[in-house]
């Protein structure tokens, strides 16, 4: 667990580097001057790097042989500007509630770029989708095709679907499980039928136009293989409803889940790897049924935006535990936590830490990063190796926080969630600004002063 000095391109911001004074500074802005002008703790976007990276998984996507349309999942993190440099690039914009439907909408995103997720999704969700003209509902469960329908026929619309299938594939990182059965609340199951009756039932809804399949296996998966697996299953379905209802779905949406980097040796498959492999198990898979490759659709979050924005912390106290054995432990509590970062303690994830604000010759020393939450599970970092002499004051820098930290941020212990950067060219611009102890009183009728 070397202090990470040296910042691993593939873990940073593109633009991340140390000053001559051992500053981290992003696109040429150091740490401490967006601390000073943006408080602590908070989200560091590099705008250059999430636009090359949208850039690039469309370029290697979307190719001749297999023309495919990238929707970046913005649950991993939306808001409108983060809407607005995708679409600008090339990504259409995965939705899954309401919430992120205005967001996405009030960046500018034609709603015919817009695919609407989600096992439960509301009479109003529905409504507002199809009022807007999204260009794709993925449909979930049997009641809501019928609901759609009626909101459609209403309007005198046809509206555009997926059918979500579950094709008994759960992967994470390196491994998947296969299984015939699926026993989780998205999606209709291949194996037990469902899914073709679903698909039927959208045949036979006047008001609903059958776009393809949906699945999604997993998040954070590190290589095909889990993917290769759900394409079997789902081009078998395309095949069985082709020769079952004479039709032939035109789109197969492969879903999310490339994962991303977020400690040294962490090795998923890069961009064009993927895109490659993705491909090829599309063209065998349909070759082996005879079955006109569909166009392709994938739905990366993390993949877009994790490892473009670090978190920066203030360190407020340092306190030396002891531990069995004459170990000790070095507890560094910072101004967050948990309720900025939710992904140690609710996954066991793993992040990257450094010292930010200055450079040091003091020597590594086994330190555990928490934030100041009312829980001793409320950590950041549990092992790291990080200089000896930090104190209050110092500021450090997690990596990779891009994807699922923001957007899972919560406001336990009245907390006010970060602030939002962006940085580009050496200028910042706020992004999403700090919450205030107002903005969370305000809820609260009894607390008016
Ligand atoms: N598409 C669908 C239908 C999804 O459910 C998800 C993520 C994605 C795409 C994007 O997955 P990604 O490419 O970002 O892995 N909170 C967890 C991750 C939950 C992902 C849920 N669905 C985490 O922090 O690791």
């Amino acid at each position: 667990m070397p202090d990470a000095r040296v910042l691993d391109a593939a873990l940073w911001p593109a633009s991340a580097a140390r000053t001559d004074s051992g500053e981290i500074a992003v696109s040429g802005i150091p740490v401490s001057q967006l601390v000073e002008q943006f408080g602590s703790p908070l989200f560091v976007y590099d705008e250059q790097d999430v636009r090359t990276r949208a850039r690039r998984y469309v370029k290697a996507f979307n190719t001749v042989e297999v023309p495919t349309q990238v929707f970046y999942a913005g649950k991993a993190f939306l808001c409108t500007s983060i809407a607005k440099w995708l679409t600008e690039e090339g990504l259409s914009i995965d939705v899954c509630t309401a919430g992120e439907l205005e967001t996405a909408l009030r960046g500018g995103v034609d709603p015919a770029r817009i695919l609407f997720h989600g096992n439960n999704k509301s009479n109003a969700e529905l409504e507002r989708a199809v009022e807007v003209g999204v260009g794709r509902v993925v449909v979930d469960s049997l009641v809501e095709i019928q609901r759609l329908n009626q909101i459609a026929a209403v309007r005198g619309v046809t509206q555009q679907v997926l059918v979500r299938v579950t094709v008994g594939v759960e992967a994470h990182t390196h491994e998947f499980i296969a299984t015939a059965h699926e026993d989780q609340k998205f999606g209709l199951s291949v194996a037990s039928g469902a899914a073709l009756v679903g698909v039927e039932a959208v045949l036979g809804a006047d008001a609903l136009s059958l776009l393809g399949l949906h699945s999604h296996i997993g998040s954070q998966i590190f290589d095909a293989a889990g993917f290769e697996v759900a394409a079997h299953r789902v081009i078998d379905l395309a095949a069985q409803i082709r020769d079952e209802f004479d039709f032939t779905v035109s789109e197969l949406n492969l879903g999310g889940g490339m994962g991303i980097a977020y400690v040294a040796g962490d090795d998923p498959l890069d961009v064009d790897q993927m895109a490659q492999a993705i491909h090829r198990i599309l063209i065998e898979q349909c070759a082996r049924v005879h079955f006109p490759v569909p166009h392709l659709a994938v739905e990366p979050g993390r993949a877009i935006v994790g490892a473009t924005a670090l978190t920066v912390y203030e360190v407020g106290t340092v306190k030396p535990v002891e531990l069995d054995g004459g170990v000790t432990r070095r507890y560094i509590a910072v101004d967050g936590g948990m309720s900025d970062n939710i992904r140690p303690a609710l996954y066991d994830a793993e992040y990257t830490v450094t010292l930010a604000s200055r450079d040091t010759d003091a020597v590594g020393v086994l330190s555990r990063v928490v934030g100041k939450h009312c829980e001793s599970g409320d950590i950041l970092v549990k092992d790291a190796t990080l200089p000896a002499d930090i104190a209050p004051g110092d500021l450090l820098a997690i990596a990779a926080t891009g994807a699922y930290c923001r957007a899972m941020a919560s406001n336990y212990n009245h907390m006010p969630r970060p602030a939002v950067v962006g940085v580009n060219e050496g200028k910042a611009s706020i992004m999403l600004r700090r919450e205030t102890l107002d903005d969370l009183l305000v809820l609260d009728p009894g607390a008016t002063l």
